[in-house]
C-alpha cells in the first residue's frame, strides 16, 4: 500500500471543492481529484459540533482495477473532513453531491445557508428530479448536472474498488456557469470524462440505462445478463417506448434504436454485476424507483400523458420494498 503525504494533525487549509455523500461514487471521485491535486475534501453530516472543532481528517484506501500495463497497488491518502458548522464550509466553490438522488434535497438544505452565494452545485447520481426541485432552492448559485457509468464497489467503509472505466459527463444546468479552472480541474482528474453543451439529454440517456435493468434486475433477483433472455425483450421495448414518448415532450429528442443498443451493451458488459436497485432492495434500503421510472411517469402526467409500463413497474418495485424481511 503506497501512503501519499499526509499531514499529521489538523490543520486549516482551503478546499476549493467539497464532496457530500461519500459512499462508493462520492470516494471514487474524492480519490480522482486528490490524486490530480485538487484540494478536495468530504462534507461529513455527523460530525456538527462546534467551528473549531468542526474540522477532522478522514482517512481512505482506494483500490485500482487490475491491469497489465499500470501500477494497481492500492492508495492511502487522507483528506480533511469537515462538518455542518465548520467554518471553512464557507471557502467551498464547488459542492460535489454524490448522496441517492432521493437524498439530495435534504442533504443540501442545511448546507445552503453555510455555504458562500458563489459556491457552485454538482449533482452526480442515478435518475433524475432533484435539479428540478433544486433549482427554486439556490440563490442564484450555480448548477451542474453530471453522469457516471465507472464502475466501483465499496469494501469496507473507506475503502473503495474501481471495477470499470465508463464515461463521465457534466453539463451547466442553470445559473453561473461552473468557473473554467474548476471545469478543466475536474476533467484532467477525472478519466474519459467530458463537459458537454446539454447534459439533459445524456441524463436521458442514462436514464434510460437505469429505467430498463435497474426494476427488472430488482423483481426478478437476477444479475443484469439475465436481461438479454428473450421472455425481456418487450418489456424493455416498451420502457424504452414510453421514456422516449415523454423526453419528446420535455423538448429532448432521443434516437429509439441507438437507446436500445446501448441498454443491451450496458447488460452485456455488466452481465455479472447485480444493479444497485437488485442491491437496494435486497438489503432493504430505500431504492431509487422514484427518480428512475419514477421520474418518466412524473414527466408524462406533466405533458397529460401516461406511462403505463412504467407506472406498473414502479408499483411492483415499492410492493417488493415495502415486503417485510424474512427472518
Ligand atoms: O445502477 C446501476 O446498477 C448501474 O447504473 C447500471 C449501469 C445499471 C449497471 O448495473
Amino acid at each position: 500500500m503506497l501512503g501519499q503525504g499526509a499531514p499529521s494533525a489538523v490543520e486549516p487549509q482551503t478546499t476549493d471543492i467539497a464532496i457530500l455523500g461519500a459512499g462508493a461514487v462520492g470516494q471514487l471521485i474524492c480519490h480522482q481529484l486528490h490524486s490530480a491535486g485538487l484540494a478536495v475534501g468530504l462534507i461529513a453530516r455527523e460530525i456538527s459540533a462546534s467551528p473549531s472543532e468542526a474540522t477532522d481528517w478522514q482517512d481512505l484506501v482506494f483500490c485500482p482495477m487490475p491491469s497489465n500495463d499500470a501500477n494497481t497497488d492500492s492508495v492511502s491518502y487522507r483528506v480533511p473532513q469537515f462538518g455542518l458548522n465548520s467554518t471553512s464550509l464557507q471557502q467551498i466553490k464547488l459542492l460535489i453531491m454524490c448522496v441517492k438522488a432521493y437524498q439530495v434535497l435534504d442533504a443540501i438544505s442545511p448546507l445552503l445557508e453555510k455555504l458562500s452565494p458563489q459556491c457552485h452545485i454538482l449533482l452526480l447520481h442515478n435518475g433524475m428530479g432533484p435539479h428540478l426541485a433544486l433549482t427554486p432552492k439556490l440563490n442564484g448559485r450555480g448548477l451542474s448536472l453530471g453522469t457516471t457509468s465507472q464502475g466501483v464497489l465499496r469494501q469496507s467503509r473507506w475503502q473503495v474498488r474501481q471495477t470499470g472505466q465508463g464515461l463521465t459527463q457534466f453539463g451547466h444546468f442553470t445559473g453561473p456557469a461552473l468557473n473554467q479552472t474548476l471545469q478543466d480541474g475536474l476533467l484532467k482528474a477525472i478519466p474519459n470524462s467530458e463537459w458537454v453543451e446539454a447534459i439533459i439529454p445524456c441524463l436521458w440517456q442514462k436514464l434510460a440505462v437505469n429505467a430498463a435493468i435497474n426494476p427488472l434486475t430488482a423483481l426478478h433477483q437476477c444479475p443484469n445478463g439475465t436481461l438479454a433472455q428473450a421472455q425481456f425483450t418487450q418489456i424493455i421495448a416498451s420502457i424504452l417506448d414510453e421514456l422516449v414518448e415523454v423526453a419528446a415532450h420535455d423538448s429532448v429528442e432521443l434516437n429509439r434504436q441507438f437507446l436500445e443498443e446501448r441498454v443491451y451493451r450496458v447488460i452485456e458488459l455488466t452481465a455479472a454485476n447485480f444493479s444497485s436497485m437488485h442491491q437496494d432492495v435486497a438489503h432493504h434500503r430505500p431504492t431509487e424507483i422514484e427518480q428512475i421510472n419514477g421520474y418518466i411517469c412524473d414527466r408524462a402526467s406533466a405533458h397529460g400523458l401516461s406511462a403505463p409500463i412504467n407506472a406498473q413497474i414502479c408499483q411492483a418495485i415499492k410492493q417488493l420494498s415495502a415486503t417485510k424481511p424474512k427472518i
